[in-house]
């Protein structure tokens, strides 16, 4: 269906503070939801304390640092079977009684891994588990520095199909002490998601069932991009603002989308002042935003000086896949976000004393040694049949079943290189840390692979193996992270420490439970084993 944008007000998701040591029962049910005013309600999976205040996207959950919160998540879900199609013919839950299976993974977040949402320990509404199964409850002890994280459904071979029907959520941790005084808050502090999906003219999810090599997999497509952008759960919306500094608490929530974020006003800038993992040393000042599949970012628009009566449209610039050029792919509507209507705040003076700050924390200062850290390569691959379609996308050639090889010991720092010959960029996130980019750089796979380069393992410079020297982290890559961006024909090199951030012990068994993953956050190619089991051990 065609949908007039900017014509629904952008909702903000109720928010609940989690108490000290109180715990909070969530479900996931199926609901119906209004996404946009011309369209009928739309089938969904979603989060809430009962079935009537569920909504897609779930409630924002709030806790203060070094607060211990307990969410129990009950699964309400009654279909015999998702709603959108599953693949059998990928490793998937196949709960021996039917039903929807869930388990949550709170994204970012620093806990024991019987409290990470393992994607093997689902259940279903009838008393089916899965084998890593441990409990409903999840334990988080919210140590690590103030930052957004989401929840979000994780159940192995269907996290494609249960996040893009509704099942995510974010949750903030607040740190009034780690904030900078003054930071825009109340109305003016804004989570916004951002997502794509594309609608049946009867308002459903429009979701491809006929596989990319249907031969080997029927259903199983490897990436999926809506034509229509949502933010918190409506399509195109609008807000409307006042002149003044606005904090938006952003985050792409998109199966397989890259959003590059402009303002159709040229005067105003996205002053990011964070990433995944929390406060950025300094601001950055930005024209474009990029941000891939789980990113967050935690930016500031000064609105101050915009005329009340206009408007602002935040943009898509990104192309699909990212970074290809042929932008011919994408839909015109996906070039287009949200609208900000300034509006002047009535009966109430403005409130201008709202802040940029100029330093928000320290400077992320690591070292390495190649010679005694541990190293380890990550080349992504995927196989292909005879018309060149992918079956499996593949890190190491290794599925989400084969033995674990990743398993590093507490306290210690390893490098990872992920080298991507796959033709276009995957975020990869990994559970349990923040990690940092080191460098990244441009090879040609043709010759990368002729001369052997993975095991030159200090890059000297350009010639045999690179197409340029180690470049510095761009915008996108800076600061502590826990998805970054492997672009194409590219070694990108993180740092990696097996401790919370100061360095220190985790206030919990981290060898503990069925262990840890990382993977392509491309919620289609970790459904298709582009995601690996992880252990630390003690
Ligand atoms: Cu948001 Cu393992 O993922
Ligand atoms: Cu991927």
């Amino acid at each position: 269906p065609i949908l007039t944008p900017f014509i629904d007000e952008l909702p903000t998701s109720q928010s609940i503070k989690i108490q000290n040591g109180s715990q909070l029962v969530l479900g996931a049910y199926k609901i119906t939801q209004v996404l946009h005013s011309n369209l009928t309600a739309t089938t969904l999976y979603a989060y809430g304390t009962s079935e009537a205040t569920a909504t897609y996207p779930g409630p924002t959950l709030e806790a203060l640092r070094n607060t211990t919160s307990y969410v129990r998540i009950e699964n309400y879900i009654n279909d015999t079977e998702t709603f959108l199609m599953t693949d059998r013919t990928i490793g998937w839950a196949d709960p021996p009684n039917g039903g929807v299976p869930i388990v949550t993974h709170l994204h970012g977040g620093q806990f024991q891994s019987d409290s990470d949402g393992h994607p093997d320990g689902w259940y279903t509404a009838a008393g089916d588990y899965g084998p890593t199964f441990s409990s409903k409850n999840h334990t988080y002890p919210n140590t690590q520095p103030a930052t957004l994280l989401f929840y979000h459904d994780h159940t192995v071979g269907i996290t494609r199909i249960t996040v893009l029907s509704g099942l995510l959520g974010l949750y903030i941790i607040r740190s009034p002490t780690e904030e900078p005084s003054n930071l825009p808050s109340g109305d003016n502090e804004i989570p916004l998601v951002i997502q794509d999906k594309t609608f049946w003219e009867n308002g459903s999810i429009a979701f491809p069932d006929i596989g990319v090599s249907p031969s080997n997999h029927p259903n199983w497509c490897p990436g999926y991009l809506g034509d229509t952008i949502l933010v918190n759960g409506k399509v195109w919306p609008y807000l409307k603002v006042y002149p003044e500094k606005y904090r938006f608490r952003m985050l792409n929530g998109a199966n397989a989308r890259f959003f590059t974020l402009t303002l159709s006003n040229a005067t105003l800038r996205f002053i990011q002042i964070g990433t995944d993992g929390g406060f950025l040393p300094n601001p950055l000042n930005l024209t474009e935003l990029t941000l891939a599949p789980a990113n967050r970012a935690d930016v500031i628009i000064d609105f101050t000086n915009i005329t009340v009566g206009t408007s602002v449209y935040m943009n898509n610039s990104a192309p699909a896949p990212f970074p290809d050029t042929n932008a011919a792919l994408n839909p015109p509507g996906v070039n287009s976000v949200m609208e900000f209507r300034i509006v002047a705040r009535k009966g109430r003076r403005s409130r201008n004393n709202y802040a940029i700050p100029s330093n928000m924390t320290t400077t992320p200062n690591f070292t390495y040694d190649l010679t005694k850290d541990v190293y380890r390569q990550f080349m992504f691959d995927q196989t292909v049949d005879a018309d060149g379609n992918p079956i499996h996308i593949l890190m190491n050639n290794a599925t989400w079943t084969d033995p674990v090889t990743e398993t590093p010991t507490l306290g210690s720092v390893e490098i990872w290189d992920l080298i991507n010959f796959l033709p276009d960029a995957h975020p990869i996130h990994i559970h349990l840390i923040n990690f940092l980019v080191v460098h990244q750089q441009a090879f040609n796979a043709t010759t990368y692979t002729a001369n052997e380069c993975s095991l030159a393992v200090e890059y000297p410079d350009s010639g045999t193996c690179f197409s340029e020297g180690p470049q510095e982290p761009n915008s996108t890559l800076v600061g502590w992270k826990d998805t970054v961006i492997s672009y194409p024909s590219t070694v990108i090199r993180i740092w990696t420490r097996w401790t919370n951030r100061e360095g220190g012990s985790f206030p919990f068994n981290a060898s503990e439970g069925p262990g840890y993953l990382w993977h392509c956050h491309f919620l289609d190619h970790e459904d298709n084993d582009m995601m690996r089991p992880l252990i630390v051990l003690q």
